[in-house]
């Protein structure tokens, strides 16, 4: 059994858009990520994690639903000015770990927010922009992921400023005349109920420690992080409950304040991962031993999340009749860990499908998160192309890029 798949993805028209715009494609459904936006209305400011996915017009689609946007890179900050996103206020925050020259510039020059994960970061950028506003990401000592890969909490991870480091923090942003906006924990993705109630709790120990060294700030905000049910089963996140624990801890926090306190929520996967399926055409079958291999003209080039975390996507083929039997399904790269269906140790894993002939269309599930935004041009292969669907609509959100343009830029 795998999950369904948006309502707008029947199979006539995946068919349809994989003849007219080639394999490998990305398709996404604007409703879904319209959808998932609105769930989480409750929360004062959502900042969509573009990491996750950062088409520019997946971006304008989330604008528009109110939704603002972290950046992690220059590029990032780019992307969301090109969406439309506006500067002058937080529309957009930069989030990192370091300030490379060109990014420093760059937010110097928009006035984007930044939130530090170092104190190097706030002394560079004191230097050169009196005022200009700050956040705290701060590692409480603790995290939890889906991998110890996306685990970003903890004293073996290089994210945050260490939580004991938050006065001397505060005291860089005193020295370098920085304005205090306010204090986000990102403890890891793949959230858990015991690990959220932890972090509300240290989030108000922190800004305990703010306001007694005499600062004040605005608002806090809870990351991302939030889970979705890639497997059959899997229990999806309540987001009423995950509300209700930060909003307790918010309330906490305005006590000692004095005042409102806006509570910002930072997800990428929740906002757009189960928003796009990844379209692969079955190009070989054969069996090595006792191992049914479906080869299909995607890798993991376009879709990292198996080989680089054993995660589990769920799939389906169109075209293909009859019993469903275990597969391996793998892409065309060459390199044994070009495995879909793969474990966290790398193990080969088979997978029930129906059993697909050369000529099928695979579609891989819950691909809209750390897809096409982790894809890279291994082998050379051109990176892929995307499509649009918006109800009846369809719409090239990014062409396919070529071998020719790949090897322009050698010359
Ligand atoms: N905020 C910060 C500071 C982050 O570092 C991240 C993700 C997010 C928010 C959004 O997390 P989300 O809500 O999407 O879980 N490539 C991995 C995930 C890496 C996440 C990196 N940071 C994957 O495919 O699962």
């Amino acid at each position: 059994m795998t999950k369904p798949l948006p309502i707008a993805f029947t199979p006539a028209r995946l068919q349809s858009l994989a003849t007219e715009h080639g394999t490998p494609l990305w398709v996404y459904d604007a409703a879904t990520i319209r959808e998932r936006a609105a769930s989480l209305k409750r929360f004062d400011v959502v900042r969509f994690a573009q990491k996750a996915c950062s088409n520019t017009h997946i971006l304008r689609v989330l604008r528009e639903q109110g939704v603002k946007v972290d950046a992690v890179s220059r590029g990032e900050i780019l992307r969301a000015l090109a969406a439309g996103y506006q500067t002058g206020g937080d529309e957009i925050v930069f989030t990192a770990d370091l300030l490379d020259h060109a990014t420093l510039a760059t937010v110097v020059e928009h006035r984007v927010p930044v939130n530090a994960g170092s104190i190097d970061m706030l002394g560079q950028l004191g230097a050169v922009s009196p005022g200009h506003p700050v956040w705290l990401r701060i590692n409480p000592g603790f995290g939890h992921g889906h991998s110890h890969k996306t685990n970003t909490g903890g004293e073996h991870s290089k994210h945050g400023i260490w939580h004991t480091d938050l006065p001397e923090a505060l005291a860089a942003i005193r020295a370098h005349g920085l304005k205090l906006v306010g204090l986000h924990m990102h403890i890891g993705s793949g959230v858990d109920y015991g690990h959220l109630a932890q972090v509300g709790q240290a989030m108000v120990g922190l800004v305990r420690v703010a306001v007694n060294a005499g600062h004040d700030l605005h608002a806090i905000s809870a990351g991302g992080g939030l889970s979705i049910p890639y497997r059959d089963g899997d229990a999806g996140i309540d987001v009423d409950h995950y509300f209700g624990l930060w909003d307790a801890s918010r309330r906490q926090a305005e006590a000692l304040v004095g005042h409102k306190l806006t509570l910002e929520l930072e997800p990428g996967r929740y906002l757009v991962a189960e928003s796009a399926v990844l379209l692969a055409e079955v190009r070989a079958v054969k069996n090595s031993g006792a191992n049914r291999f479906v080869l299909v003209d995607a890798g993991f080039n376009e879709l990292m999340r198996p080989a680089m975390y054993g995660a589990f996507h769920g799939m389906s083929v169109i075209g293909a009749g009859g019993e469903a039997q275990p597969a391996v399904v793998a892409g065309p790269l060459c390199e044994s860990g070009d495995v879909f269906t793969q474990g966290p140790g790398g193990e080969v894993l088979t997978r029930q499908l129906p059993p697909a002939a050369v000529g099928d269309l695979l579609v891989i599930h819950d691909a809209g998160a750390y897809g096409a935004s982790m894809s890279s041009n291994y082998n050379s292969r051109p990176l892929a192309a995307e499509v649009l669907v918006d109800g009846e609509a369809t719409r090239l959100i990014r062409r396919r890029q070529t071998v020719e343009e790949l090897l322009a830029l050698e010359l």
